[in-house]
């Protein structure tokens, strides 16, 4: 994905610094260049000998060094990236950053930039909520800064809230999201969403607690690339995407028919919570209790399992079936089974029976499952699981 690319990696001087040693694991791993650079401060979380071995590049630290310059200038470091991060971004690398000054290698190198500029920032969360923090984080955004994170969560100082660096694996999805503009064009892609309604009578029916939010982040990780997507939704909370081609069902025999009738597709990505089962006879009049009447009995059928029947196609299957596993146990040995059973070619499998909310919460925890095994993926918020979903399909895909 990132085969090539070179990386201009600032680190600034937090806690957060020794998780930059597994992202820059994690862009050498996918091809990319890392050149490092750290501030004065980072010296003291991470030393430059351990960042130097893991990119495999010298680590440039001092502004004024001879033997640098003489080798690469530092003006041309930033020529010779594709892309600037910085991770952590502290709020004082920040602020000199709003404010154009340049008094360290790290610094001057961000105002010399003539390439784009990815922020992770990590700090204490009444760094990150401070008036002048929001007004330096609302001026970098106005000068076209793109920013991954920070996470809510607890923190290495003990405190709880937003201000903990994005996970290694997030930032390196956002990184590959700054190269992925057209990757997925003139694909057409099928995401559905949400959960299904089965009706009982015309007021009450079955449904789950699914938002909708997982599968319309992974139509609007897929738009960004260029797909055209068919999105198929259920009666969800979720906003639905913009610039997707968007079916509005409530069945889940409605769902398999729109499915049905999406026609040729690359890939088809089932996000959708469908139920299981739908009532026999649904009563056209509302079912009503009266004194000595029995209670209503409800007959179950199975409802079409619309994931098995298009990755079993015969013809026009799609290249790439994704389907969604919401197990709560044995999570990966379920998913597992039900991959071979319902015979697509990945599951994102994540357990809806922990502690953290999935359904129906903003974050997820997936493990992806292909023949090639098990991939656990960390806590990330839905889009950014979207953003790496979508880079995982572009790369099949290619
Ligand atoms: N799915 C589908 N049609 C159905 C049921 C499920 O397309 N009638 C898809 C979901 O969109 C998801 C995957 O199948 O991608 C797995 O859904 P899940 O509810 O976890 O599995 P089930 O097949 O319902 O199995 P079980 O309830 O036994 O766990």
């Amino acid at each position: 994905m990132l085969a090539g690319k070179n990386i201009l990696l600032i680190i600034g001087g937090g806690i957060a610094a020794y998780k930059v040693l597994e992202l820059i694991r994690l862009l050498g791993k996918s091809g990319a260049k890392v050149v490092p650079v750290m501030t004065s401060a980072a010296e003291e979380f991470v030393t430059p000998l351990s960042v130097s071995a893991l990119a495999g590049a010298p680590v440039r630290t001092a502004l004024f060094n001879l033997e640098d310059e003489a080798e690469m200038g530092h003006i041309q470091l930033t020529r010779e990236a594709d892309l600037v991060v910085v991770a952590p971004a502290t709020a004082d690398l920040m602020a000199k950053m709003a404010h154009g000054l340049a008094d360290d290698m790290a610094s001057t190198l961000l105002i010399a930039r003539n390439k784009p500029v990815l922020l992770a920032p990590a700090m204490n969360v009444a760094m990150w909520e401070n008036a002048a923090t929001k007004r330096n984080v609302d001026t970098l955004r106005a000068d076209g800064c793109a920013f991954v994170g920070p996470d809510e969560g607890d923190m290495a100082c003990g405190e709880v809230g937003f201000g903990r660096m994005a996970e290694p694996a997030a930032i390196l999805a956002a990184i590959e999201g700054q190269f992925t503009e057209g990757s997925l064009n003139g694909k057409r892609i099928l995401v559905t969403s949400g959960p299904t309604h089965e009706p009982i009578d015309p007021v009450r029916y079955i449904a789950n607690r699914s938002s909708g939010l997982q599968g319309a982040e992974i139509a609007r990780a897929l738009l960004a690339r260029g797909a055209q997507v068919v999105f198929v939704t259920g009666p969800a909370a979720a906003a639905r995407p913009e610039g997707a081609e968007v079916i509005e069902v409530e069945t889940a025999q409605d769902m398999a028919a729109a499915v049905e009738a999406a026609g040729a597709l690359d890939a088809a990505v089932f996000a959708a919570a469908v139920a299981d089962w739908r009532v026999a006879q649904a009563s056209n009049r509302k079912l009503k209790k009266a004194a000595g009447k029995a209670l209503p009995k409800l007959e179950l059928v199975e409802n079409p399992d619309i994931l098995a029947t298009v990755s079993q196609r015969k013809t026009g299957r799609p290249r790439l079936v994704i389907g969604f596993a919401a197990e709560t146990d044995d999570v990966v040995a379920n998913a597992t089974a039900k991959r071979k059973r319902k015979g697509c070619d990945w599951i994102l499998a994540n357990d809806v029976g922990g502690t953290r909310p999935v359904m129906g919460g903003p974050d997820n925890q997936v493990v992806l499952i292909s023949e090639d095994g098990a991939e656990t993926w960390p806590w990330m918020s839905k889009k950014q699981v979207a953003e790496a979903l979508a880079a995982k399909i572009s790369e099949a895909l290619a």
